[in-house]
């Protein structure tokens, strides 16, 4: 029994900390990324001497993580060095070097490993060559310097890509500086003095650059850019021109071909490049830079040099060998092939060692006698499993939160915050938070989850098919996931698109958007009986309002809807009182830009959604398949002001929710290890483009326009 005076005490202290600006207000937002769980890259390496099989292919980074864009220099700077302890003497192979990206510890950095190579039961005897060994060499030593993180990009998380080391320089591409206007990409590219720690950006404000090359000399650096024009929301080739600059400071900054992408230096003068060409095919395309007089479009003579019939993209070049990832027709997987640019000759190097694997990014060793690539590493030799929750690094300095990527989409946690609802394509899904308890509570392709707020154990979601059109069969239910039946009670009826269920806070309500009357608006209905029960319209008008989700105190609806452009693809955040009032914009990104799946935060005084308000990061060739690249996770508080970006990465960030506990920023694994290696090559290579010529003139690709 309570006295009064605790009573009253307990109040006080309640009101006290709920006052406190929320320092014991922890909580955790988790978000689904398309496909990356299962990337498990690690970056390999085969000689281009001997024929590629098995026993010459080097797995070079450690198994941690996600690792990729590699890059092998062709000498350490004296600072790093002195930095690398003795090498084994006992070990006659001279070590791999090799910078790459690594996603570890979540957030992005770039390392460098030197990695020791010895062959297996030799007892140390010396071999001539490492490649002699008759069984697989191992790993012996690695020495891992992490040579970029948090600390050179200004204390800012941000994503880093591509880096290539040049004298005490390193260059590589990051997102830490916010161009401040919404749809503008945040990728530019800046140095660091590894000695020093003093960082600077090549890339002038204003302008996002992808992809960077670094000559042969150092002294000139190449990219991939839109330049003053910025992303115009491309998903598939991104529009950009190619322009070098110099290395040393950004300065002598000059457009050289216009319509291209992942430059690739030959020599000093001659860069390579990719493009999609008028016939449908990726392509190679060599530049010759004249060496005497003005640098630009005009003096640059350009050339087809791989043929239409197979798409060739990602260059990498040593003089006039090229190392280039392919999809030819009748082939599911990216993989990567030397190509001779005076033979015109394709060589395989990767399909007869792992002939059903994606292979990525080809880079060479300075002396050509090497080309690296990544690739996933499978279940068998990686590390630890795929990650149910996957602790990804983040800045909001308030309000107090963890920050996972969830491997399943949809998620959404149950009120005490123990369980997480999610889907899968197909079937509704039920986990601890803590990765136990496992269970398929519907066999139903479904999509959105959301807990009743007061009825332990039921979780509204919608069954039918997502991103179909206003008619399409898709009903609202209610599933007890803690009733062994799993059965589903139909809320909606007759199937327009009733979908994306967000109970009241009281348990008494539904709000959903519906396709009824031809058009998708907001709708709200008894949560216990569904739409016989009682129903409301709340939104109306020829354009789709959905995603809605209702605040904690009841007061509000934030969803997403096209209204101010109807059937542009353009959506805005909007709130709405349950009673119709009070309708106002909460954010838009850019102009023409997304905003969608709002989710407010426990206290209500925050929002996050996803976003391509930060463009895109890098060249989406340049990874498996996203649909929305651009998807980036963000928060705003509810009156509109202080929006900030959580994630930085180049992938597709989506359907975030936010739960009331706070998980420790740790990784949680599958307990049944996961399904690493499951993710797809970009859809849009898949189809061979038979219906144009694929006979087309070589020389009428390499002048077409824009
Ligand atoms: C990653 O996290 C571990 C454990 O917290 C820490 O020891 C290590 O220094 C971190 N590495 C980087 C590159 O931040
Ligand atoms: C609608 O709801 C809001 C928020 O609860 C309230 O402030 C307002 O007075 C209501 N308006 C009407 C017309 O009921
Ligand atoms: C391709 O071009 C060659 C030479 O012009 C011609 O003989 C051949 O018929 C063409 N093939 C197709 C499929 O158009």
């Amino acid at each position: 029994m309570k006295s009064p005076a605790l009573f009253i005490l307990l109040l006080f202290f309640y009101h006290a900390s709920a006052d406190h600006g929320g320092s014991n207000a922890q909580t955790t937002i988790v978000f689904t990324t398309l496909g990356r769980s299962s990337y498990a890259f690690d970056i390999y390496t085969l000689p281009t001497s001997l024929p590629p099989s098995k026993a010459v292919e080097l797995q070079l980074t450690d198994g941690e993580s996600v690792n990729f864009n590699g890059y092998f220099p062709s000498s350490l700077p004296p600072s790093l060095v002195s930095r690398l302890p003795d090498p084994v003497l006992s070990i006659n192979t001279s070590p791999f070097h090799l910078v790459y990206v690594t996603e570890r510890n979540g957030s992005h950095h770039v390392f460098l490993d030197s990695v020791y190579y010895g062959g297996s039961g030799n007892g140390g005897k010396r071999k001539r060559s490492l490649l002699e060994e008759e069984s697989r060499v191992s790993v012996v030593n690695r020495v891992q310097v992490p040579l970029v993180g948090v600390e050179q990009t200004g204390g800012r998380v941000s994503m880093k890509d591509k880096p290539t080391l040049v004298g005490e320089s390193l260059i590589y591409v990051s997102t830490h500086e916010d161009p401040g206007v919404g749809r503008a990409s945040w990728a530019a590219v800046y140095s660091t003095q590894l000695g020093s720690g003093l960082t600077r950006r090549l890339t002038p404000y204003s302008v996002a650059d992808f992809s960077p090359a670094v000559s042969p000399s150092g002294v000139w650096t190449a990219v991939a850019s839109y330049g003053e024009t910025g992303w115009d929301g491309d998903v598939e080739e991104l529009g950009t021109d190619i322009y070098v600059f110099l290395t040393r400071d950004g300065s002598n900054r000059v457009k050289v071909v216009e319509h291209g992408g992942w430059p690739a230096w030959g020599d000093d003068s001659t860069l390579y490049f990719h493009r999609r060409c008028h016939d449908g095919w990726w392509s190679v395309f060599m530049a010759v830079l004249r060496e005497n007089g003005e640098l630009g479009v005009e003096s640059v003579s350009t050339q087809r040099v791989t043929p239409p019939g197979l798409h060739a993209f990602t260059p990498a070049a040593n003089k006039r060998l090229l190392a280039v990832a392919t999809r030819r027709p009748g082939s599911d997987y990216r993989h990567i092939e030397l190509f001779d640019v005076d033979s015109g000759r394709f060589t395989e190097l990767t399909k007869p060692v792992s002939p059903k694997t994606h292979h990525l990014n080809p880079f060479f060793s300075p002396d050509g006698s090497w080309v690296g690539y990544h690739k996933c590493r499978g279940t068998g030799n990686g590390k630890g499993n795929t990650l149910l929750l996957e602790t990804v690094q983040h800045q909001a300095p308030e309000p107090e939160f963890s920050l996972f990527r969830f491997d399943g989409s949809f998620p959404s946690f149950s009120p005490d915050g123990s369980r997480i609802a999610y889907v899968d394509f197909p079937g509704v899904y039920v986990v601890n938070h803590d990765g136990s308890g496992l269970k398929k509570v519907s066999e139903e392709t479904a999509f959105s989850t959301a807990w009743d707020p007061k009825r332990k154990g039921v979780v509204y979601t919608s069954v039918g098919p997502d991103f179909a059109s206003e008619t399409t069969a898709v009903d609202i239910v209610a599933i007890n996931v803690d009733d062994e039946s799993r059965s589903l009670k139909k809320l909606t009826v007759g199937g327009k698109n009733n979908a994306f269920p967000s109970p009241s806070p009281d348990g008494k309500w539904i709000v959903f958007r519906s396709g009824r009357s031809g058009h998708k608006n907001l709708y709200i209905m008894d949560a216990l009986e569904g739409e016989t029960g009682g129903l409301f319209r709340l939104t109306e008008g020829p354009w789709s309002d959905t995603m809605c989700n209702w605040s904690p105190d009841g007061e509000w609806i934030a969803f997403a809807s096209d209204r101010e452009s109807p059937g542009s693809g353009s959506f805005e955040l909007f709130l709405i009182h349950p009673n119709g009032t009070g309708l106002r914009k909460l954010v838009q990104s850019g102009t023409g830009g997304r905003t969608n799946h709002p989710w407010f935060s426990p206290d209500g005084k925050h929002i996050v959604f996803t976003t391509d308000y930060g463009g895109v990061s890098a060249e989406p060739i340049s990874n498996p398949h996203h649909y929305q690249p651009y998807g980036e996770i963000f928060i705003i508080r509810s009156d509109g002001s202080e929006l900030q970006r959580l994630t930085h990465n180049s992938y597709e960030d989506g359907t975030p929710t936010w739960g009331p506990i706070y998980i420790q920023p740790k990784d949680i694994e599958w307990p049944d290890g996961g399904d690493a290696c499951s993710f797809e090559d970009c859809h849009w290579l898949n189809i061979s483009p038979t219906s144009k010529s694929s006979n087309a003139s070589i020389a009428q690709c390499a002048h077409l326009p824009k």
